[in-house]
């Protein structure tokens, strides 16, 4: 007979960050999550590194979310885990550790698809937080993926389009790489940018027909645009960094809603929402917050603490596929590239 109420302990470690989770049914307990320093000084996360630092991270970072929701091991009835998309090490430290969790415990094991954790994020129980209805569409923005996607039901999803080169959240962290910030750049570029002029410095918009997206050019055409004006002027980035900033944001997220608002137009849908890391950028989120008035529909604009990766998400995402008795076997493995 089903309990009336679930805890799900959620473990999410695709990239650099180790994140526990519990929950209790659509509700978080809590969201603990440890961040890797050790790829600042690289510009970019290391692999090898972050698997090691996982290693170390898992025991503490489980131990701080059953404290922090004042829950027993004893009292949880399944355990979730991002199978994929990521880096192979770092989903290997916490698929193992979940299945030995698992196994112990005796409880079943849930594995969950981290990009449809991004979007299952909206569906996370929150005081005065509405949630969208079926179909929506979701703007995925994140380092590793951009994604328009048509979500039909909890688990069933169209991908309407998606980058073929670079993902939006690398296109941010590379331009601030160019600018000689500290990785990841994303939101530093953001918070640059709040200070600085978005109309100062213009850059080739992408030509790409249809719903898909291409960030690779724009890092080309940035780099040359930096290295032409620190020839004239070395100290160019220090003296211009906020204008700097502001433009370049600026352009990438006119990129992604050029996309989105076509999309909208075509279709009959008339609620988009945004995920991922990069739903975390202000400019971002205040212009989607202004397309309800420009067009009529209603957004949803995830949290900060479920916008970057988390196990929260991946926690909820389990809890709908409990329900439905989706349970993953102990002989399940990681897998790198995105897969619906
Ligand atoms: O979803 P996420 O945490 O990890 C992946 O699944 O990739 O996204 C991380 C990405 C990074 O590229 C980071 O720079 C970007 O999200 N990001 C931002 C902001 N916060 C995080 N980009 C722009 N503005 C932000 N405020
Ligand atoms: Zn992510």
């Amino acid at each position: 007979m089903q309990n009336i109420n679930t805890y799900i302990l959620a473990i999410e470690s695709s990239c650099d960050d180790t994140s526990c989770a519990i929950l209790c049914n659509e509700k978080v307990l809590s969201n603990v999550t440890a961040n890797q320093s050790i790829h600042e000084q690289y510009g970019g996360v290391v692999p090898e590194l972050a698997s090691r630092d996982h290693q170390k991270n898992i025991v503490p970072v489980v131990e701080a979310a059953l404290k922090k929701a004042k829950v027993s091991l004893s009292q949880i009835n399944a355990i979730a885990v991002t199978r994929g998309p990521g880096l192979m090490g770092s989903l290997l430290v916490g698929l193992n550790f979940a299945k030995s969790l698992s196994l112990s415990l005796n409880i079943p094991l849930i594995e969950v698809n981290h990009m449809q954790a991004h979007i299952m994020a909206h569906f996370i129980k929150e005081e005065e937080q509405k949630k969208p209805d079926f179909p929506f569409i979701c703007l995925t923005v994140s380092g590793g993926h951009t994604q328009l996607v048509q979500v039909n039901s909890h688990f069933s999803y169209d991908v309407l389009g998606q980058t073929i080169d670079d993902a939006i959240g690398e296109a941010f962290d590379k331009a601030a790489k160019i600018l000689g910030l500290p990785y990841p750049g994303g939101p530093l570029i953001d918070k640059y940018a709040k200070e600085g002029d978005c109309f100062k410095y213009k850059f080739p918009d992408s030509k790409l027909p249809g719903y898909d997206f291409s960030f690779s050019g724009i890092k080309t055409a940035f780099l040359y645009f930096i290295q032409k004006e620190t020839s004239k002027n070395p100290d160019f980035v220090q003296q211009n960094l906020k204008d700097i900033c502001a433009s370049i944001q600026h352009h990438l997220v006119n990129q992604l809603l050029k996309k989105t608002v076509t999309l909208i137009q075509n279709t009959s849908i008339n609620q988009l929402a945004i995920a991922g890391g990069v739903s975390a950028n202000s400019e971002l989120r205040k212009r989607v917050k202004d397309m309800e008035d420009e067009l009529g529909i209603q957004t949803f604009i995830p949290r900060f603490e479920y916008c970057t990766d988390n196990a929260a998400m991946i926690g909820i995402t389990a809890y709908f596929k409990y329900l439905n008795k989706e349970f993953a076997g102990l002989d399940i493995t990681p897998f790198a590239t995105f897969h619906s």
